[in-house]
């Protein structure tokens, strides 16, 4: 038998949000999510959040909820990955006593428990075909089966979807369908990596180095300047989540040198790639990151042959002048010898030779 307690500690509670403008920031492409969220969020159609793991996915579903006509009402998220295929289809539509070989109750499903709200599916991309059939049939009549019934039930309830594929890719293998895809993706909210919103980047660190001084009751310092170039010229692959967890360390250890000195071995790391054959794999953008950092590598080398003397740098690499300064610039390596990071980042380069 399903209790009262165990149906709510299924409905995931909103949590904490942080206020609108450190969400969206000033980037354009974040102004226009913006208004295209508060355009949807009021209307009944299924939303599709796509984007790359922590860049806000659930920030926005939630936001989405909030400013609902079911705002209300409950908001129950489902972490599609986290829950074992077998047990997908009954913790997503429930069952009927004697469903099944210890079915010895009936049961509802997190569909169910979302009427007259929203039902936020995570990682969309993880249900396989049949449970993608059930899902498209909710979609369309806004029906479904508990397991074991003879009929159909009636739910009303706004759908969010989030991934971090690219569907599109998934339709072409056949692993999802392209019925359901037309049907979740009636508004698309695309969130931007945070290497695409790089303005943002300064405030965000301000904000959580205030949430953070004050969950922990630190007083850890505002972040210097040369670290605060150093987050502008990094990739962010763990995009808002790592620059999050980069600066709760930071006020934690109150040592800005632990937080500079690991962002330089994230990039070494970074530009010898783990491939990860079962994702996206962008050759072209792969490739312009490893030339961005052979090019960063040879310069740091020539430069250290010729004892940091820029002209003579720029003519043995055959470049200007002022495209060597603009190149030093642009990868982030010290504008002299005499600057503190130069120790780092030629160690650093060295081990990595
Ligand atoms: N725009 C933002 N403003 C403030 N904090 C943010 C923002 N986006 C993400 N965060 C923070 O970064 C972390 C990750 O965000 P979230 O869980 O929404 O990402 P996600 O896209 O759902 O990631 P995943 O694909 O891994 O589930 C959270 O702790 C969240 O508070
Ligand atoms: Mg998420």
């Amino acid at each position: 038998m399903t209790t009262i307690s165990s149906v709510s500690s299924l409905i995931s509670s909103l949590g904490e949000i942080p206020p609108e403008t450190v969400v969206f920031g000033h980037s354009e492409t974040m102004q226009s999510l913006r208004e295209r969220m508060d355009k949807v969020a009021s209307a009944n159609v299924p939303v599709l959040i796509q984007g790359e793991s922590g860049t806000g996915k659930d920030i926005i579903a939630r936001m989405i909820h909030a400013r609902s006509p079911w705002r209300t009402g409950p908001y129950v998220k489902v972490n599609c990955p986290a829950i074992p295929g077998t047990l997908l289809e009954s913790e997503l539509f429930g069952y009927e006593k004697g469903a099944f070989t210890g079915a010895y109750g009936t049961k509802p499903g997190r569909v169910e428990m979302a009427h007259r709200g929203t039902l936020f599916l995570d990682e969309i991309s993880e249900l396989d075909l049949s449970l993608q059939s059930k899902l498209l049939q909710l979609l369309q009549d806004g029906q479904f089966c508990r397991i074991g019934a003879q009929e159909d039930k009636k739910v009303e309830v706004r759908v969010v979807c989030a991934t971090n594929r690219r569907l599109e890719e998934e339709i072409e293998t056949g692993t999802f369908r392209q019925d359901l895809f037309y049907r979740i993706n009636v508004v698309n909210l695309h969130m931007p990596p945070l290497r695409e919103r790089r303005g943002d980047i300064e405030e965000l660190a301000a904000y959580f180095l205030e949430y953070y001084n004050r969950k922990y009751n630190c007083r850890a310092r505002a972040l210097s300047a040369d670290l605060m170039s150093a987050l502008q010229k990094y990739h962010w692959p763990g995009n808002i989540r790592e620059l999050e967890n980069l600066i709760k360390r930071y006020v934690i250890l109150g040592n800005e040198e632990v937080i500079s000195s690991d962002l330089v071995g994230r990039e070494q790391e970074y530009f010898n790639p783990d491939i990860n054959l079962d994702g996206p794999i962008s050759l072209k953008k792969l490739t312009r990151q490893a030339t961005r950092e052979l090019e960063r590598k040879v310069i740091l080398r020539v430069l250290q042959a010729h004892h940091w003397n820029r002209k003579q740098a720029a003519r043995a690499l055959s470049i200007s002048y002022r495209a060597l300064l603009y190149k030093i610039r642009d990868a982030g390596l010290p504008p002299n010898r005499s600057k503190r990071r130069t120790e780092a980042v030629a160690g650093q380069s060295a081990a990595a030779d």
